[in-house]
């Protein structure tokens, strides 16, 4: 046996974020970590890894009792973290990540830059990731900086690694690596604690599973031995189907067009439209364009060519603000980023886009303010101490909850969600496929960008799907896994960069 935990418990101010957290891993098995957003997996973990220190509990490593001060005590026992947030060092390169603060060095202390560029570039290669040891990591995706994140924690050869969520920004491909490599390190005797909310993945990579409900251990066992539904039953606390199934909607008009968009290299001659009261999903693989589609319609990346039509009037969106100014919104990918303002209470976040429905004559009116903020945390379940926690305090999920919710509060007619249920947990997706619907229902014509297909499969009314920036073909909501794929996927070629590197 590698690790024990016993009742380990962690408050942060008024916050019991862990009241009894029990697991053990023993080497040479995958142990799943599941619960709702908020449920305290991450700060558990932190604590594993020597980020966070414990008030209470207590943990065993090979039949030892310890206490990690810092994360290179835990790395000095074998023990390496994949963060659910990046953690990275923006401004300086992808192989200089890789290494932070354990360089080669040459024999008078300097840093063996050429080892360095030559070891990750190894790394890289072996695990087929899409990309350069000399990138800067600043100009990575989502998906790109996870990469990272999983090369760095592998390269300190741990005999216990943690991923907190490592697929949530991967497409399909990149997330049979990540598989690939969590059982190759299984064969090589390395303990691994994989925390999803991707229920898919459950089967497909894990021996046991825990089951963390506010912040409190509710079952531990084998994976053989309980149903996906029966996970659920435990994270929740509660009867719930995983299982959404939309009622179709006759599409009204026409309500935003796009046609012979280009912005080179990576959006190319794009034509499709968005109408009233439909769901539109978007397939593709990572570095397909999809992210780039949004932003460009949005007025944060300038166009070459193309006409955008809103209500059939040609429009020229040159910035975010003319695209509110259209009735624009969206729910950005890289939410940490540019979705939220971390250090800013939750209400503050979330009446930020909307701040002429919740002033009077130009000043802000608190009450309405804090009855939007209540509204809200309860229908998307966020969960917080109160609409004052600054929202950087928040859970990962939990912080994208707010970020999605900071647009519905603002009422718009064309919706661009870009990966909508990235790193949220079970209940919370079925409730955005709610407000989706709901939305759509009142005539919004919405365009939902996502990785997973079965979510696309079951909410979108007609699915589009982006190949190396060219729309490569429109399906009907109805289709299957394979078809989505075939249009998705002839040539395999991810950038992973959102701007090409010079
Ligand atoms: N630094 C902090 N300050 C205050 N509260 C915190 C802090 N970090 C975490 N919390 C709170 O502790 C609780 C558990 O958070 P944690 O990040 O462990 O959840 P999680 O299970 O990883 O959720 P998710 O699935 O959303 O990532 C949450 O209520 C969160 O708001
Ligand atoms: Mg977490």
């Amino acid at each position: 046996m590698l690790l024990q935990l016993k009742n380990i418990q962690k408050r942060f101010g008024g916050v019991v974020a862990l009241r009894n957290g029990s697991l053990d891993v023993n080497a040479g098995e995958v142990h799943l970590l599941m619960g709702e957003n908020g449920a305290g997996k991450s700060t558990l973990m932190k604590i594993v890894a020597g980020m966070l220190e414990r008030d209470g509990g207590e943990m065993l490593w090979q039949g030892q009792g310890v206490h990690l001060h810092n994360p290179v005590e835990a790395a000095s026992h074998g023990i390496a973290m994949v963060h659910q947030e990046s953690l990275l060092a923006p401004h300086l390169t992808v192989a200089e990540n890789i290494f932070l603060g354990r360089e080669p060095r040459l024999p008078l202390g300097w840093v063996n830059r050429g080892e360095v560029i030559q070891r990750a570039a190894r790394l890289i290669e072996d695990h087929h990731f899409p990309l350069k040891a000399e990138w800067r990591v600043e100009k990575l995706s989502p998906a790109g900086k996870q990469m990272v994140e999983i090369c760095r924690a592998i390269q300190q050869g741990s005999s216990l690694l943690i991923f907190d969520e490592p697929t949530s920004s991967l497409s399909e491909s990149e997330t049979q690596e990540v598989f690939h490599i969590v059982r190759g390190l299984r064969d090589r005797n390395v303990g691994v604690i994989y925390i999803t909310h991707r229920l898919e993945e459950l089967r497909a990579i894990g021996d046991r599973v825990t089951v963390l409900r506010d912040g409190e251990t509710v079952h531990s066992g084998s994976m053989s031995e309980v149903t996906t539904d029966q996970i659920i039953r435990h994270m929740v606390g509660r009867e719930l189907t995983s299982i959404y199934s939309r009622e179709p909607v006759q599409p009204g008009e026409e309500v935003l067009q796009v046609e012979h968009l280009t912005r080179e290299p990576v959006l190319k001659d794009i034509s499709f439209c968005l109408r009233a009261g439909e769901i539109t999903g978007m397939a593709g693989l990572i570095g397909a364009g999809r992210t780039e589609l949004c932003r460009a319609i949005f007025g944060l990346d300038p166009i070459d060519r193309g006409t955008i039509r809103i209500a059939g009037k040609p429009v020229h969106i040159r910035s975010p603000r003319d695209a509110v100014a259209q009735g624009l919104a969206l729910i950005p990918e890289d939410r940490q980023r540019t979705g939220l303002a971390t250090a800013l209470p939750i209400s503050y976040n979330l009446t930020l886009a909307s701040l002429g429905s919740v002033s009077r004559f130009g000043i802000l009116d608190h009450t309405a303010e804090r009855k939007i903020a209540a509204e809200y945390t309860a229908r998307l379940r966020i969960r917080a101490e109160s609409s004052k926690q600054r929202a950087g305090r928040l859970s990962g999920g939990n912080q994208q909850k707010v970020a999605i919710a900071k647009w519905l509060v603002r009422g718009a007619r064309i919706f661009l969600f870009d990966e909508p249920t990235r790193g949220i947990d079970v209940g919370a997706k079925v409730e955005v496929f709610q407000v989706m619907d709901e939305l759509a229902r009142g005539g919004a014509a919405i365009l939902m960008v996502s990785s997973e297909m079965t979510e696309l499969l079951q909410v979108a009314d007609r699915i589009l799907v982006m190949r190396q920036g060219r729309i490569s073909g429109e399906l009907p909501g109805r289709t299957t896994p394979e078809q989505i794929m075939r249009c998705a996927a002839f040539e395999v070629s991810a950038a992973t960069t959102e701007e090409h590197p010079e």
